[in-house]
């Protein structure tokens, strides 16, 4: 092989592997830029009845925003971590070292890697579960700057409208971003049809995507 012919092959297999380079990059951006994009959304359930309607109505909430490739969502129970009452000395809010108490840790995690919340609560009395507010109140800097809506329910008629503004007042208070719609689910026990899906699920979807958009833009980076 004469030097010329080498150094010809040399140039194209050179360029082969800077395209091959540009390539791989602009796919890696690409999967960034996806996931930066999709905001990663819990909706958690309040209520820690083992009989609770909560998991129904989130499930519902889930499979009605499916079809939004501009976020992801989970469900979240806050009855599945088994959260002891808060007792520590210290407030939350200044807590500075890292949590190592495994039940308290694994339900920091959960909500750290959370963007943004849908809550899904019963109305109790006029107000929310107990649970709930301890699950809320164990943590501080986990909550900060994270948008919430809030989707109520009640045996009566107004769909949890009392415990939605007593729940609105203590997120503000944990620095979270309450956005302007919420939603109301009333007569929780006539709510469902003979297939588990919401008897009013169409409304409840535009509401929904109005509050996942209140969601997104509240999002912070
Ligand atoms: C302790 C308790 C208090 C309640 N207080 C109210 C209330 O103030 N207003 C209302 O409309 N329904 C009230 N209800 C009815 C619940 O809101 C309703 O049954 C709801 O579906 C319960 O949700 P859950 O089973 O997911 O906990 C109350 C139920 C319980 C257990």
């Amino acid at each position: 092989m004469n030097h010329v012919k080498f150094m010809r092959i040399m140039t194209v297999f050179g360029v082969l592997i800077f395209m091959i380079g540009l390539g791989s990059k602009s796919l890696c951006s690409k999967a960034e830029s996806k996931k930066g994009a999709a905001m990663k959304i819990s909706i958690i359930v309040g209520s820690v009845r083992s009989t609770t309607t909560g998991i129904q109505i989130a499930q519902n909430i889930q499979n009605l925003l499916k079809d939004r490739s501009d976020i992801v969502t989970d469900v979240i129970c806050v009855a599945h971590y088994h959260l002891p009452f808060y007792t520590d000395e210290a407030s939350p809010a200044s807590r500075k070292e890292e949590i190592i108490e495994p039940v308290l840790k694994k339900w920091a995690d959960v909500v750290t890697q959370a963007e943004g919340f849908i809550i899904v609560s019963p109305e109790y009395n006029g107000g929310y579960p107990a649970p709930l507010k301890n699950a809320l109140d164990s943590l501080y800097q986990e909550w900060n700057n994270k948008s919430v809506g809030i989707v109520g329910y009640s045996g009566g008629p107004s769909g949890g409208t009392c415990m939605i503004s007593q729940l609105q007042q203590v997120v503000q208070r944990l620095e979270m971003i309450p956005v302007a719609t919420s939603i109301k689910i009333p007569c929780s026990w006539k709510a469902f049809n003979e297939y588990g899906d919401l008897v009013n699920a169409s409304a409840i979807e535009k509401e929904l995507n109005i509050m996942v958009d209140e969601l997104i833009k509240a999002r912070k980076n």
